[in-house]
């Protein structure tokens, strides 16, 4: 990677760069529970010992900002009073999170910023949620914004939804800041009450096999799952005023309604309704240490979002079913939006070195990609880190 130092737009002072604030924001994984944020539903992720580094400093001037992302070896810079869409992607997650601030009427000044990332884009696991969510809290200690964590949350997913135009739930700002080491959240996504539980996973870890493709399927797929089960919201709200969401559905009412929400929509919806009773039983044998179970309710997940919800591709479920034959895998399935990305595995500490070469070679073999390993642990969420 080339570095600072040969960056021709770089400008001089910033090879000396003095930090008044520092942050560590995480990426995150999720246990179980996926796709069912936006629908009010359960969720049980966890940030990750993975994360994006930032300096930052004031500048002093009124509104000029100026970012270098040591990662993309990329330099920019903007005027506070001019925030408008960029045609590169990851600056539109920072445009999003200062227009948000602005929104609220909070006052920023001139600042630099130096961003490097451990996360690999693409994976599922969250780059977006922690580049938002460290720039904000980076900036809230910076000009003393007072924003709460759960505003940082809020605003963050908000400059996603309306910035960068993904649709997405909280879950993954939720995960990004509020996270407490070693443990996961049981995040209930309607009334946002969450509940931490230890990860005692004994003497297992969790491994992300990275398939190493992100299908440009991901962001339009995205959109109309979430639309989808809206619309049969819309449908059923109709005769039950109480519905606001797939969270008060329950299996009786799609039965009721299968004709008219069509055999997608049935579908989509039995998905996000069985996955909701997953989240809940992995709860459980969370607590319980009852490592067979958090395992067959992740198979059940992914066969849900492989064959139900339909986000799934053939190299994630490469992964999976390959998981499935060793009996030092408990569980296994896709992680985050789909389509690419990682798989979760719930596997024995000791077997993930010879497990790794032995799917790398299959892999490799099927595919023509080499997928990636990444060993995490449940951690603190966003820091400031001085
Ligand atoms: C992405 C979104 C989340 C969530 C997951 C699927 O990560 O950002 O809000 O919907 O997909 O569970």
């Amino acid at each position: 990677m080339k570095t600072a130092e040969n960056n021709s737009k770089l400008p001089d002072d910033f090879k000396s760069f003095e930090a008044e604030i520092k942050v560590a924001s995480p990426g995150r994984i999720n246990l179980i529970g996926e796709h069912t944020d936006y629908n009010n539903g359960f969720v049980i992720p966890a940030a990750i010992d993975k994360k994006i580094y930032f300096r930052f400093r004031k500048n002093n001037t009124k509104n000029l900002v100026r970012i270098y992302s040591e990662t993309f070896d990329a330099y920019v810079e903007f005027n506070l009073q001019k925030i408008t869409k960029s045609t590169n992607s990851w600056e539109n997650y920072l445009l999003g999170v200062i227009d948000e601030i602005q929104k609220l009427g909070k006052q920023l000044q001139g600042f630099d910023c130096i961003l490097k990332s451990e996360l690999p884009i693409g994976a599922g696991i969250s780059s977006s949620a922690a580049l938002e969510c460290g720039f904000a809290e980076g900036l809230n200690s910076l000009f003393n914004l007072d924003l709460a964590q759960m505003e940082i949350v809020k605003l963050s997913q908000r400059a996603e939804n309306n910035f960068v135009g993904s649709n997405c739930g909280i879950m993954d700002q939720f995960a990004s800041v509020m996270s407490k080491k070693d443990h996961f959240i049981k995040l209930d996504c309607e009334s946002l009450e969450a509940t931490l539980i230890p990860a005692k996973i004994e003497h297992c870890k969790l491994l992300l096999l990275n398939t190493n493709v992100a299908h440009n399927l991901a962001d339009s797929e995205y959109n109309s799952r979430r639309q989808e089960c809206e619309n049969v919201v819309a449908v059923i709200q109709q005769k039950y005023s109480a519905v606001k969401s797939l969270r008060q559905v329950s299996f009786n009412m799609l039965e009721e309604f299968k004709e008219e929400i069509g055999a997608i929509g049935f579908k989509r919806c039995q998905y996000v309704l069985e996955e909701n009773e997953r989240v809940q039983e992995t709860e459980k044998a969370l607590r319980d240490g009852n490592l067979q179970t958090i395992g067959k309710l992740m198979y059940a997940s992914h066969r849900g979002l492989q064959h139900q919800y339909e986000v799934s591709c053939p190299e994630l479920d490469f992964l999976v079913d390959f998981s499935e034959e060793k009996p030092f895998i408990y569980g296994s399935r896709m992680m985050g939006g789909g389509f690419g990305g990682c798989t979760i595995n719930l596997i024995e500490a000791d077997e993930i070195d010879a497990y790794f070469e032995e799917v790398k070679k299959v892999y490799q073999k099927k595919f023509d990609i080499t997928p990636t390993a990444i060993t995490v642990v449940p951690d603190e969420g966003t820091q400031i880190t001085r």
